[in-house]
């Protein structure tokens, strides 16, 4: 590491390597719920192994722990480069680090436990809940505060995203944990019956849209030109996406609540929208593909951009999906089906992890001050691992959703049902132990990537070998070493 830092580095690396050891632990539970969905009796007859209470432990995991570490150390990084300045409030950035860790730790510790609030996504008691609040208004803080104090007038739409990402998430996880404290360990929601679910999937929805889509595409507006070296392929569109994509995801989330209790026409609008939100979902996967234009012979020998490209293709590929299960006949087949969680993971494993794991391999060297990753070809046998392992979780979800689907509105001449829930899940079997298999790729995938940071950190640890080679003084010239190339 350089001693004097141009940029305040050491809590991007933090969270940097946080990310990869909650992506392995996120990703290991998610492996087990899928062995667990294909040999029961793999939960041991134990409380906490069972599937229910392990499933929140998944995704929290790996959208707030492992996702949520990504996006706050890569938007520390990403404010400092745009605005050509330092974080104006470096302790209180790092007290965010130590803060979302211990949030992660005391969730995934209480949810198998039992306490929980049972709300998706929200499950997390009302202390928890608290923390977190606590620091999201302090990451809130240190982003703005470095934003006030940027030295280009300028405002790149990569910080237009983390803004609206921290804004909007905040906003909702305020309103969402609204709940009355009956013990220290126990909360009752302020709202009942249609309101709550309504509320919680006004929630859900966009934790999906401002958590998992407008943060990452922050991510992907910086890394993919910075890996692309070449411009946005067009700045207009990215800031016309920015501003149709958090119009129109508020009011899509009751296409999760089709055919419910909800008032018929609220869950119209939510498939009206979610049809228009094609448009600017496709605008920023189209804007980020193009940015590769002239540089695609590139790729060849750039497994970091290869995963920024893949992510992009899923991106497209996922909102596509979910535009599509928002159509009331489609979402008729594909509901409670496995075909949700082969969008799920498109969407997150496609999209999420992959613009990720390659804006982490673009990050890496650069806030560790070593000219590149320990191992490209380690990069490689990761893209790979990662790509094999979702098509096949995908595929397989895919192909059991739809038998799934097909299998319960089946019906005989006389109107009884043609099979029992028993006879579909015989039917798909071997693609839940597919999925596992997928899973396991993954994973290893993750362990590979997890190897190639503890490298690639060591080699920033060895004192002053640098690859560029510093002119040795000449004496009797009197000249003095040019100075060691920081990081940028
Ligand atoms: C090794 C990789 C992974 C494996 C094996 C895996 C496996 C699973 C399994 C078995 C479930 C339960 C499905 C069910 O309820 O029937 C699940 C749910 C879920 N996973 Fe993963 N997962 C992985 C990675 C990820 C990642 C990286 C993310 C997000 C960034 C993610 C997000 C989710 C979400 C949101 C759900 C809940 C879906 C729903 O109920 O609709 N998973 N995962
Ligand atoms: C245009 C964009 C998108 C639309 C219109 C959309 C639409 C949908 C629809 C209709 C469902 C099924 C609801 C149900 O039947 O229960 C769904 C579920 C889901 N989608 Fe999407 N989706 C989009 C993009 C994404 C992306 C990019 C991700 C992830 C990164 C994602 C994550 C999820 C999750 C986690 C669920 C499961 C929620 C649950 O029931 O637990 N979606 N989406």
């Amino acid at each position: 590491m350089n001693a004097i830092e141009t940029y305040d580095d050491k809590v991007v690396r933090l969270f940097l390597f946080a990310s990869a050891v909650w992506g392995i632990i996120g990703m290991l539970v998610g492996m087990y719920l899928a062995a667990e969905l294909a040999w029961p009796a793999l939960n041991l007859d134990i409380p906490f192994l069972t599937f229910s209470k392990l499933r929140p432990d998944h995704t929290f995991g790996v959208i707030f722990a492992f996702g949520g570490s990504a996006l706050m150390g890569t938007c520390y990084y990403i404010v400092q480069r745009t605005g050509h300045t330092r974080l104006a409030t470096p302790r209180l950035a790092e007290f965010t680090f130590w803060g979302w860790q211990l949030i992660c730790v005391l969730a995934m510790v209480t949810m198998p436990l039992g306490m929980t609030q049972s709300k998706e996504y929200a499950e997390p008691e009302w202390f928890v809940d608290i923390l977190i609040a606590v620091v999201w208004v302090s990451f809130g803080w240190v982003f703005f505060a470095t934003l006030a104090r940027r030295r280009i007038r300028h405002i790149y739409v990569a910080n237009w995203y983390y803004g609206a990402f921290i804004i909007a998430v905040g906003l909702l996880h305020i309103v969402n944990n609204l709940a009355i404290p009956v013990s220290m360990t126990k909360s009752y929601p302020i709202y009942s019956g249609a309101v709550d679910a309504m509320v919680q999937w006004w929630y859900g929805h966009n934790a999906v849209a401002f958590f998992l889509t407008a943060g990452f595409l922050g991510m992907m507006y910086y890394f993919v030109p910075r890996q692309a070296q070449q411009p946005l392929w067009s700045y207009r569109f990215s800031i016309v996406n920015f501003w149709a994509l958090i119009s129109i995801y508020m009011w899509a989330g009751s296409h999760h609540l089709m055919y419910t209790a909800l008032p018929d026409w609220v869950q119209s609008v939510g498939m009206a929208f979610s049809l228009v939100l094609l448009m600017p979902s496709w605008g920023s996967a189209a804007n980020g593909l193009f940015t590769f234009n002239g540089s695609w012979h590139r790729l060849k020998d750039d497994p970091a951009g290869k995963f920024m490209v893949m992510a992009l293709v899923f991106y497209a590929a996922a909102t596509f999906e979910g535009s599509m299960m928002a159509i009331k006949t489609v979402n008729s087949l594909s509901h409670y089906t496995d075909w949700t969680i082969a969008h799920v993971h498109s969407g997150s494993l496609g999209w999420v992890a992959m613009i990720t794991i390659g804006s982490l391999y673009a990050m890496a060297p650069r806030a560790l001050g070593v000219p590149a990753m320990y191992s490209r070809r380690g990069m490689e046998v990761h893209f790979w691992l990662h790509l094999s392992g979702t098509v096949l979780y995908v595929l397989a979800m895919w192909d059991a959703g739809v038998t799934e689907g097909l299998m319960w509105r089946a019906t005989n001449p006389d109107g009884a049902l043609t099979y029992s829930f028993l006879d579909s899940l015989i039917a798909i079997k071997p693609l839940y132990m597919v999925r596992w298999f997928g899973g396991v790729l993954i994973w290893l995938g993750m362990w590979v990537m997890a190897w190639n940071l503890w490298y690639t950190a060591a080699d920033a640890r060895q004192p002053i070998i640098s690859p560029i080679p510093v002119p040795i003084p000449d004496p009797d010239a009197g000249q003095t070493p040019a100075p060691l190339p920081t990081q940028g």
